[in-house]
């Protein structure tokens, strides 16, 4: 019996630009893992620290921002934001004993649509590897 596991990712996208790139990629028919949903938000600097802890709770193996490319935010610097809170994240799932490297920050302009499948395929290439998260069954047995 071989064992097959799919990461479910939740990949949360500014509708400026990476947003824009999910489409594009859509439209090239590129194609990137079905386990991963796409969530837009107006900016990345939108996204708060419980916005990436919730999703690991209910039930993801991995989630990533992807906002535009640095120096280009719609809102000037939402994305240096974002990057912040992604790194301080990472700490606080390092300190719950959830691998850091189940959250990433990506940039990615609304040309993009390659780069963004590119990104999509090999983040979830390292959840793959990385296994399922533990979390959901930690929260259940506290
Ligand atoms: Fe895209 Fe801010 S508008 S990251």
């Amino acid at each position: 019996m071989t064992y097959s596991f799919e990461p479910r990712i939740l990949a949360i996208c500014c509708q400026w630009c990476s947003y824009a790139a999910a489409d594009l990629a859509g439209a090239m028919r590129l194609q990137y893992p079905a386990g991963i949903r796409i969530m837009r938000v107006p900016c990345t600097g939108r996204v708060d620290i419980l916005h990436m802890l919730k999703p690991f709770e209910d039930g993801a193996d991995g989630v990533f921002l992807s906002g535009c490319l640095l120096d280009d935010c719609h809102y000037k610097n939402g994305n240096y934001k974002a990057t912040k809170r992604v790194a301080y994240t990472k700490e606080i799932l390092a300190g719950i004993g959830l691998e850091p490297e189940r959250l990433e920050m990506f940039y990615n302009s609304s040309a993009m649509g390659p780069q963004f499948a590119r990104t999509c395929r090999d983040f979830h290439e390292r959840i793959r590897l990385l296994g399922p998260s533990l979390l959901p069954a930690q929260a259940q047995s506290a």
